[in-house]
């Protein structure tokens, strides 16, 4: 494994495997009565949040506490950033506290990179702009392979607003990685240019794809994200591409439904599809904790007690 997790493209298949079988070893410790482990006894986690996170910030932090660290929380909101500090200066402000690892959440794509030529420790990107969540494709995965069993050969279908979407991106390398069969289905302008080069096919047609896969990953539409009209409306993207009671009953019986959250109830995915038994989307929260300690035991060279 490499010092940091910037891009879940710089993880070679062994590594991904890796990271989902200490997640797997990780969790079953997670079933005992005493949850913590020793393993990073006297090691520092900083979680450096320029970005709002409910999930990954309290999974992180979950995450580091079980495995004994410190942990510094750092949200840009009433800190020094407000008087003008720099991402540098801040970085090595919390580096002269000792930090081990920075995870960091961002609003710029490339911040991550540029935080690990700084810093000495491991970085750990919590996701940059529109660019990538690492993390999150492992705990999708771990989420997937545990209702699924192995990836290879699996179609998985990841839907929306792709444009705007580190999620999108970081898992369809990272699927491609494992051997898993992508297709995204957004509209045309929710598309990014490049996405040519990505290694996954695209459909406009949902309708068509829904039947053919073993999973469906609807996004959030960001609209935080939106400076122009890239649909008509709500109501009209929510026909074509939200997961509503007659487009889930076209998913084959074993299919599973995914969405990384926050989710908007109504418009990509229906309240009664994301609280169905087939949706996964409460497992993705709880095994976020799982991947992020096995990320944060593998980074810092922990030991399983
Ligand atoms: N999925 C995800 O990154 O959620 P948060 O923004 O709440 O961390």
């Amino acid at each position: 494994m490499n010092r940091h997790l910037i891009s879940a493209g710089d993880l070679t298949r062994d590594d991904a495997l890796l990271i989902l079988d200490t997640a797997e070893e990780l969790a079953r410790v997670s079933e005992r009565s005493i949850k913590k482990l020793p393993t990073l006894r006297g090691r520092t986690v900083v979680n450096l949040f320029f970005e709002d996170s409910t999930r990954t910030r309290i999974s992180f932090e979950a995450a580091a506490k079980r495995l004994s660290a410190d942990v510094i929380n750092f949200s840009a909101k009433g800190s020094s950033v407000s008087k003008g500090e720099s991402l540098k200066d801040t970085a090595l402000t919390l580096e002269a506290m000792g930090a081990d690892a920075v995870v960091i959440r961002h609003g710029s794509s490339g911040a991550p990179h540029r935080l690990a030529n700084w810093v000495h420790g491991s970085v750990v990107n919590a996701g940059d702009g529109t660019h990538e969540h690492p993390t999150q494709a492992l705990l999708d995965a771990f989420s997937m392979r545990r209702r699924l069993g192995s990836l290879d050969g699996r179609r998985i279908t990841i839907v929306g607003d792709v444009l705007h979407s580190r999620v999108a991106r970081s898992n369809v390398l990272l699927l491609h990685t494992l051997g898993a069969e992508v297709t995204l289905v957004a509209p045309p302008t929710l598309l990014p240019v490049s996405v040519d080069t990505w290694p996954c096919a695209v459909s406009y047609d949902l309708d068509g794809v829904l039947p053919k896969s073993d999973a469906v990953m609807m996004l959030r539409v960001q609209k935080e994200r939106m400076n122009a009209a890239y649909f008509p409306s709500e109501r009209e993207y929510s026909r074509r591409y939200g997961l509503d009671r007659d487009r889930f009953a076209k998913l084959p019986e074993e299919a599973i439904v995914m969405h990384p959250g926050p989710m908007n109830r109504g418009m990509e995915i229906a309240a009664e599809v994301a609280d169905s038994p087939r949706s996964t989307i409460v497992e993705q929260v709880a095994n976020g904790v799982t991947i992020r300690m096995a990320v944060l035991y593998l980074l810092l060279g922990g030991e399983i007690a």
